[in-house]
């Protein structure tokens, strides 16, 4: 096939530069040479056009909803593998066979309690600190914990290093949550699986035996494999830029959860419960469509919206029966709250504004309302996430360390400053 060709032509000089094609998707413009061939940069504040990587990971088509892993429909993943297949299919690129399947999960086993002395940090933090400050309090410390496995050149270290994060997640999760409660800390069992280990550790506790709900665990693991990769997302990039220097891997993922836990992107799950307790009921929701399309008024539709996405998010409708699956187990098929998203969501899908503009409801719309019915508190939503998304982030992080391509990310600007001046004198300033 012959190179596509892209010519930049400015004050009547002509720059030829190569087209790249992917597997699925855009074509790219490769513009590494650019500044050192012409002298220009190219400007795209918030990366609405840029590709920052090459990646095998996930691909996202946002004209069709639709989300790959690794190739995979997100739809065909969540209804027929549990979370640490897909988690050993994102580390590996391949579905685990029944052998490795098996391996790996032992493997995570053996990785899942935290240092006694990890524990201790929680101690320092306010009783009522939100959890994600904890989290990437906790996180961040963990560089400080593991230096025998270290060097980032090394796969063998890099594998360690990923085991370790996704088999402690759930640990340093269910801690956080177990100190804002004030209950004892509960250690895991290796006699469960990932997500039930997960649970008991959040809600059983000394007390008595917890047995974890088979259609909230399966629920539950389903939402981990909707929230595990989502291509070049905020915290990812926050992840591969960190990464980028050498930094210590623990360091990055805190990075990354620090991203996570803005509004606009992992904590929107959180401000989208906060909101639709604050609408209400039904009869008020017309007040804040209103306000969402107001352009005075700051409030957005949380939950509703995506860069990419310009049709229903595929993790949406999937969140959106996993919702009514748990709620129905629970006798919760009324829950008011519910009853109310579903309400919102039609009245917006039908509104001029949200059909204009392509809003959709996104993977938070709906993963609130069912994490509070399994007894998650809002605070802790987005924990979740990162938990989930830890495997995401080890595996672009272990993408981009392994690239012989891969350098320092270092982004120039379009300085708009003062103009290059002499310091005055104190008496004439
Ligand atoms: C996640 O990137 C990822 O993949 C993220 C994620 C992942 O898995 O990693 O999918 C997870 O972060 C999902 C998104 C969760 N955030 C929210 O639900 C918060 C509400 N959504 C918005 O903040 C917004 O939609 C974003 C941040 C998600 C996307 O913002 P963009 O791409 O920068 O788009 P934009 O803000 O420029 O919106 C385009 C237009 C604007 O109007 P105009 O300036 O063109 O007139 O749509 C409007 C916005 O005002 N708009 C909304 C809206 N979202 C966008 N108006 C009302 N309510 C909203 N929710």
């Amino acid at each position: 096939m012959t190179q596509r060709i892209a010519t930049l032509t400015v004050d009547g000089t002509s720059t030829e530069f190569p087209v790249m094609s992917p597997t699925h998707g855009n074509d790219v413009v490769d513009i590494r040479s650019l500044g050192a061939r012409t002298g220009l940069f190219t400007y795209d504040s918030g990366f609405m056009s840029t590709a920052s990587c090459r990646s095998k990971i996930a691909y996202i088509d946002g004209d069709k909803g639709e989300l790959l892993y690794r190739g995979y429909p997100i739809e065909q993943l969540a209804e027929q593998c549990n979370f640490l297949e897909v988690t050993y299919l994102l580390k590996h690129g391949e579905l685990p066979n029944a052998s490795q399947k098996s391996e790996f999960e032992d493997t995570i086993k053996n990785h899942t309690m935290v240092h006694e002395q990890l524990v201790k940090f929680y101690q320092g933090f306010r009783r009522d600190a939100h959890p994600m400050a904890v989290m990437v309090g906790v996180v961040g410390a963990l560089s400080a914990f593991y230096h025998d496995a270290m060097d980032n050149n090394n796969p063998e270290h890099r594998s360690i290093s990923f085991n370790r994060l996704v088999a402690k997640m759930p640990t340093i999760v269910a801690l956080a949550y177990k100190y804002s409660m004030g209950q004892p800390f509960m250690y895991p069992r290796n006699d469960l699986d990932y997500t039930a280990n997960f649970m008991r550790m959040m809600f059983g506790t000394p007390c008595e035996e917890y047995k974890p709900n088979p259609v909230l665990v399966h629920a539950l693991d389903v939402i981990f494999t909707l929230h595990a990769d989502h291509e070049q997302n905020a915290s990812t990039s926050t992840v591969r830029l960190a990464g980028s220097s050498g930094a210590n891997p623990f360091a990055c993922i805190a990075a990354g959860i620090a991203c996570l836990w803005g509004p606009a992107h992992g904590g929107a799950n959180e401000a989208c419960l906060n909101m639709l307790e604050e609408i209400g009921d039904v009869s008020r929701v017309g007040e804040f469509v209103k306000r969402a399309k107001d352009k005075n008024d700051g409030f957005k539709l949380m939950g509703f919206g995506h860069r990419v996405y310009k049709n229903y998010d595929p993790r949406a409708k999937l969140m959106g029966k996993v919702c009514n699956d748990v709620l129905t187990e629970l006798g919760l098929e009324n829950d008011r709250l519910f009853k109310l998203a579903k309400e919102l969501e039609k009245i917006a899908l039908e509104d001029d504004y949200f059909i204009e503009k392509k809003l959709y409801p996104n993977v938070d719309f709906y993963s609130g309302i069912v994490q509070k019915a399994l007894g998650i508190p809002t605070s802790m939503f987005t924990c979740i996430f990162a938990l989930a998304r830890t495997v995401g982030w080890m595996s672009q992080w272990e993408e981009m360390i392994s690239d012989p391509e891969y350098k320092i990310g270092r982004p120039r600007q379009l300085y708009v400053g003062a103009a290059r001046r002499d310091v005055p004198p104190m008496a004439k300033r």
